[in-house]
């Protein structure tokens, strides 16, 4: 099953320190946006496996529900709303947490006001126990701990895995920080693997990251341009925003033969791709 939010309100509408892609003298166009986002929902629809899609309709005024990847987190029949950390995002919450409590009947479960979690955009489930969650720039290390206790008391046996990632500070003043996990790492769950830029994890991060699967590497210019913010549709098929030839054989290589490209030129705009427009469960 999976959610998407609907482009009508997308928008670079205001501009977020830890995110530089976003300018707001650069708008996106819209009526390209709307036939990006249709062509990812119409192959997403036609893909057999995906099941049941849901569409949110998003609130005017709020420019980034279209990333719905960010609205929280589900397990099992509970939803962990998102806690932004920047305020602009933060009314978004309070739809995303109707949504799933209406349309699937999940009960909802919220985060301390400080422990900061950005859903899907900073945690990825590696199995059906291990959640790795990314942190440093939006999801903090209070968001980790809040999520991984109420994991835990619904399932004991979950493994909330921490990646910290480089905070604002260690970027130089015009780089692009990589905000969310789904910025660098894309993990490749059939063949258990990580297509990843790991120069945005701290040491420790990146060596653990290497101990957890094999490691498919990206380069700084490729990640800048979302390489790694796809989503899996089977062991042989992937959605990527675009893909060149060294990474398509690489891909190949584990397995993925087939990655069906998405131009996604206007939601790079506002800093995200094909991973931040879909909320897999
Ligand atoms: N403008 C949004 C933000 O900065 C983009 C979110 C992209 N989503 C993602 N999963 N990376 O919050």
């Amino acid at each position: 099953m999976l959610v998407m939010c609907g482009p009508e309100c997308f928008d670079v509408a205001y501009e977020l320190s830890t995110n530089r892609w976003m300018n707001k003298k650069v708008k996106p166009w819209k009526d390209a946006a709307y036939q990006q986002w249709f062509r990812l929902f119409g192959q997403c629809v036609e893909t057999a496996g995906f099941g049941t899609i849901k569409i949110m309709r998003p609130k005017p005024k709020l420019p980034d529900m279209v990333f719905v990847a960010n609205a929280g987190l589900v397990y099992q029949d509970i939803f962990i709303a998102s806690n932004f950390f920047h305020k602009e995002r933060r009314p978004e919450s309070e739809h995303y947490e109707n949504f799933f409590r209406n349309h699937f009947n999940q009960k909802v479960c919220l985060l301390p006001k400080d422990a900061y979690f950005e859903g899907q955009g900073d945690a990825v489930w590696l199995d059906d126990h291990r959640l790795l969650i990314g942190y440093g720039v939006r999801t903090n290390l209070e968001g980790v701990k809040a999520v991984e206790k109420i994991l835990k008391s619904v399932n004991p046996d979950i493994e909330v895995i921490p990646l910290e990632m480089r905070g604002v500070k260690d970027y130089k003043p015009r780089e692009k920080i990589f905000y969310h996990l789904d910025t660098c790492l894309m993990y490749l769950r059939s063949a258990k693997s990580f297509l990843t830029y790991l120069r945005p994890f701290i040491e420790n991060a990146a060596e653990r990251l290497v101990g957890l699967g094999e490691i498919i590497p990206v380069r700084r210019d490729e990640a800048e341009e979302f390489i790694c913010n796809g989503i899996e549709v089977n062991q042989t098929t992937l959605f990527l925003p675009w893909v060149n030839d060294p990474i398509r054989n690489a891909l190949a290589d584990f397995g993925y033969t087939k990655v069906k490209t998405f131009q996604m030129s206007e939601f790079m705009k506002a800093g995200g791709a094909v991973k931040c427009l879909i909320f897999e469960m």
